[in-house]
C-alpha cells in the first residue's frame, strides 16, 4: 500500500508538558502548537491528503482552568483571523465538527467567517474538532434519528450502519485512514470512536510542539507500511 491517507486525522497532544520542560506556562505550549498546525497544514496539503481534522478542543476540555480554556479560545481566534485569507487563497476548505454553539461569540462569528469564505474550495478539506465529543455526537445523532422515526422521515427498518453516519457530524467526511496522536499517551479520549472501526493508528513520543514534517513523514511511511483486511484475507 502506497497511497497516503485520504482522511488524516490527529490528536495534538502534549502542549503542556512541551511548555512544562521548558518551564513555560502551558500557554506558551499551545502558542507553538498553533505554529505547528500551521507547518503540519501545508505539509498535508503538499502530500495530497484530502481531508485533515485536527482534535484542537474536546467535549472534556471544559474542565481545565477557565484561564486555560481562554487561551484556547483566544488562540483560535488569532489563528483564524492570521490564516483564514491565505488558506483560502491556498484553495483550503474549512470546516468544523462538534458544538461551537458553546464558544464566544468572537469565535463563532470567525468560524462562520471561514466556513462562508472557503466553502466552494476544492483543495484540502481542514476540519476543526472543536468541543467535539463522539459519545457526545452518536448521543445527537440518536436523538436526531428518534426525531425523525416519529416524524415518518424514517422507518426503523431504514436503519443501516450507512444511515447512522449519516446523521454524525462526520457526514460529509470519509472515515479516518491514520490517526496519530503525539506525545505518548495512546488513547483515544473521545475521538472519532464510531469512524475508527477500521483506522489505523499511529503514537509517537514527540509532543505536538515538535511535531514537524520528518514525524509526519514518518507515520506515513508506518501506515504505507500497514496491511489493511477489513477483516477480510490477504
Ligand atoms: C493538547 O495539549 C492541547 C489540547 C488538548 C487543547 P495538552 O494541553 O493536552 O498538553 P498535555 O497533555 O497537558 O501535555
Ligand atoms: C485530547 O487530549 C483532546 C485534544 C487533543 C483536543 P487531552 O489531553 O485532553 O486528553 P487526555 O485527558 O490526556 O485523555
Ligand atoms: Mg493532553
Amino acid at each position: 500500500m502506497k497511497d497516503v491517507p485520504n482522511h488524516l486525522a490527529i490528536i495534538m497532544d502534549g502542549n503542556g508538558r512541551w511548555a512544562k520542560k521548558r518551564f513555560l506556562p502551558r500557554s506558551a505550549g499551545h502558542k507553538a502548537g498553533v505554529e505547528t498546525i500551521r507547518k503540519i497544514v501545508k505539509e498535508c496539503k503538499k502530500l495530497g491528503i484530502k481531508h485533515l481534522t485536527l482534535y484542537a478542543f474536546s467535549t472534556e476540555n471544559w474542565k481545565r482552568p477557565q484561564k486555560e480554556v481562554e487561551t484556547l479560545m483566544t488562540l483560535l481566534v488569532t489563528y483564524l483571523k492570521k490564516e483564514v485569507k491565505e488558506l483560502h487563497e491556498n484553495n483550503v476548505k474549512i470546516t468544523t465538527i462538534g458544538d461551537i454553539s458553546k464558544f464566544p461569540n468572537v469565535c463563532i462569528k470567525e468560524l462562520n467567517n471561514a466556513y462562508e469564505l472557503t466553502k466552494n474550495n476544492t483543495g484540502i478539506n481542514l476540519n476543526l474538532a472543536l468541543n467535539y465529543g463522539s459519545r457526545n455526537d452518536i448521543k445527537n445523532a440518536i436523538k436526531c434519528i428518534i426525531e425523525d422515526i416519529r416524524l415518518e422521515n424514517i422507518d426503523i427498518e431504514n436503519i443501516d450502519e450507512s444511515l447512522i453516519s449519516n446523521y454524525l457530524s462526520t457526514k460529509n467526511l470519509p472515515d479516518p485512514d491514520l490517526i496519530i496522536r503525539t506525545s505518548g499517551e495512546q488513547r483515544l479520549s473521545n475521538f472519532l470512536l464510531w469512524e475508527g472501526a477500521y483506522t489505523e493508528f499511529y503514537f509517537t513520543d514527540v509532543n505536538w510542539p515538535e511535531f514537524d514534517e520528518k514525524e509526519l513523514k514518518k507515520a506515513i511511511d508506518t501506515y504505507q507500511n500497514r496491511e489493511r483486511r477489513f477483516g477480510g484475507v490477504k
